[in-house]
């Protein structure tokens, strides 16, 4: 079972997901955890690339593709064959990323970019998406403290209100698939509502 994780910078998925997984191992869940941009060798050595702020030249064009060629390489070396193998892979970012930060955030065709996306992804769509909502004015401060942020985390509140919006969209739209988790909650609650959403899933 193939599930994904997405929100705004600084919304609290990666840590809430650490908590989980290591929750569900623990009750003995056959589970991995994986992220994007990345999560093969390959893939971490895009994500180095897109991420640079040594690169501020790359097109919004080129930087749709180049994470759709990360995600194209982590599906193929890690996703589909552990989901084939009956595995629970939850990976922190996915499709939805691109449509929010590349098509919304950077004012790109939202079409355009979900039909190469369909004709790269094939069959290997998340089965739920859990969209872990909190305001962009609510994590500014978070971000901020994180201190070296990356080329996307550095694009300020403009850019994240307009991918914000994208999520909305996305969750209206795929409103069957997407979960929304209150991400404006201490951190247990977060996880608590992430491990519940999911488990209602797994035990169907
Ligand atoms: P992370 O910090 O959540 O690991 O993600 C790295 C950054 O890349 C984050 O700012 C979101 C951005 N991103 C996109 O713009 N498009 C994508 O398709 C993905 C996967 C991430």
């Amino acid at each position: 079972m193939f599930f994904t994780l997405e929100g705004i910078d600084g919304s609290g998925k990666t840590t809430a997901s650490k908590i989980v997984v290591d929750r569900l191992t623990a009750e003995g869940y056959d589970v991995i955890l994986t992220r994007e941009p990345g999560g093969d060798r390959i893939a971490e050595q895009l994500r180095k690339f897109i991420l640079s702020t040594e690169n501020p030249e790359i097109t919004s064009g080129t930087e749709s593709l180049l994470y759709i060629a990360a995600r194209k390489q982590h599906v193929d070396t890690k996703i589909a064959p552990a989901v084939a193998a009956g595995k629970i892979v939850i990976c922190d970012r996915f499709m939805d990323s691109t449509t929010a930060y590349q098509g919304y955030g950077r004012n790109q065709d939202v079409n355009k970019i979900d039909s190469i996306q369909s004709l790269v992804l094939e069959a290997n769509m998340p089965i739920k998406t859990f969209f872990f909502d909190i305001a962009p004015n609510k994590v500014v401060s978070r971000l901020n403290n994180r201190g070296n942020l990356d080329r996307l985390e550095l694009e300020g509140l403009q850019f994240q209100e307009r991918v914000y919006k994208g999520y909305l969209a996305l969750v209206k739209k795929y409103s069957s698939r997407f979960v929304v988790i209150n991400a404006d909650q201490d951190q247990e609650s977060v996880a608590n509502n992430l491990y519940n959403e999911l488990v209602k899933v797994l035990k169907k």
